[in-house]
């Protein structure tokens, strides 16, 4: 069956510590126990999309070893298509992240498999909606967006890693999805060229930018124990629910209340809703 939503990014093991405070440079500081949770952009979208019931295919690379084991076994609890999952020779990317106790993150990535993967992997058929983020290669994800406004399936682009993106690309998008220090640095995202922007605001919700205006939609007051992910979630439940037929706006309010709920729970995929959990 082909799936609604096609997910193109990476697929990370999260090597997670919780520590009183971020080290600066040369400082060790002790932590708690680590966890080996299942993480990466691409493969948190997915997770996050197939939670509300959407049909989704992840297009990623994976190593031959037990990270990547982990990931195809979350992958597949949550109903995602793992067809287009490819085991390479490189290990699965590792994501090294330490939480403190606001519940804010910080990662280094490892890109590992994420970083074999070409354009002969991508095949956007029958697919509605098309999500993809960076930490893979630039000219991968620059090729999916063409090959699927070319098709007729909506191209939706979280920027995170931030990266400059060639004005065809920026084009195609509706919509590009950036953080608020991302958009600042961005500047004026229509101007730029995409159909539609989302600026995510964190605890402030997120704007939707169109040619008829903008609007800001709040967030529901939560309190944060992990961030990580938060906006893989984000992008993963506005991919189902336009793949669903919702608007923009419709889609949005959704979107931030999964990414609200996530923030609750400790890790990425672990902490993603499925419908069932929203009010
Ligand atoms: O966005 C969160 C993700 O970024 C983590 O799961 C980590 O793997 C990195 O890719």
């Amino acid at each position: 069956m082909q799936p609604q939503v096609l997910v193109l990014g990476s697929a990370n093991a999260d090597l997670v510590v919780e520590v009183p405070h971020r080290p600066a440079g040369g400082e060790t500081v002790l932590g708690s126990d680590a966890r080996v949770l299942p993480g990466g952009k691409g493969a948190n979208t997915a997770v996050a999309a197939a939670r509300l019931g959407a049909r989704v295919a992840l297009t990623a690379a994976i190593g031959e070893d037990a990270h990547g084991d982990l990931l195809l076994t979350s992958l597949r609890e949550a109903g995602v298509d793992t067809t287009a999952v490819r085991r390479a020779t490189r290990p699965t990317g590792t994501a090294l992240i330490t939480v403190t106790p606001d519940g804010e993150n910080s990662i280094v990535v490892s890109p590992g498999a994420n970083a074999t993967l070409t354009a002969s992997d991508v095949d956007v058929t029958g697919a509605a909606v098309l999500v993809a983020s960076l930490e893979i290669p630039l000219a991968v994800v620059e090729h999916a967006i063409a090959a699927a406004a070319a098709a007729g399936v909506r191209p939706i682009l979280n920027l995170s890693p931030v990266a400059a993106l060639a004005p065809e690309t920026l084009a195609a998008l509706d919509p590009l999805i950036v953080n608020e220090h991302e958009a600042a640095a961005l500047g004026d995202l229509l101007a730029l060229g995409c159909r539609s922007a989302i600026v995510t605001r964190g605890p402030a919700g997120a704007t939707v930018l169109t040619p008829g205006g903008s609007v800001d939609l709040p967030a529901p007051q939560v309190t944060p124990v992990d961030t990580t992910g938060a906006g893989d979630a984000f992008a993963g439940a506005l991919a189902a629910e336009l793949a669903a037929g919702a608007t923009l706006e419709a889609a949005t309010g959704l979107a931030i209340e999964v990414a609200s709920v996530s923030v609750t729970r400790p890790g990425a995929q672990p902490s993603y809703p499925a419908r069932a959990d929203l009010h």
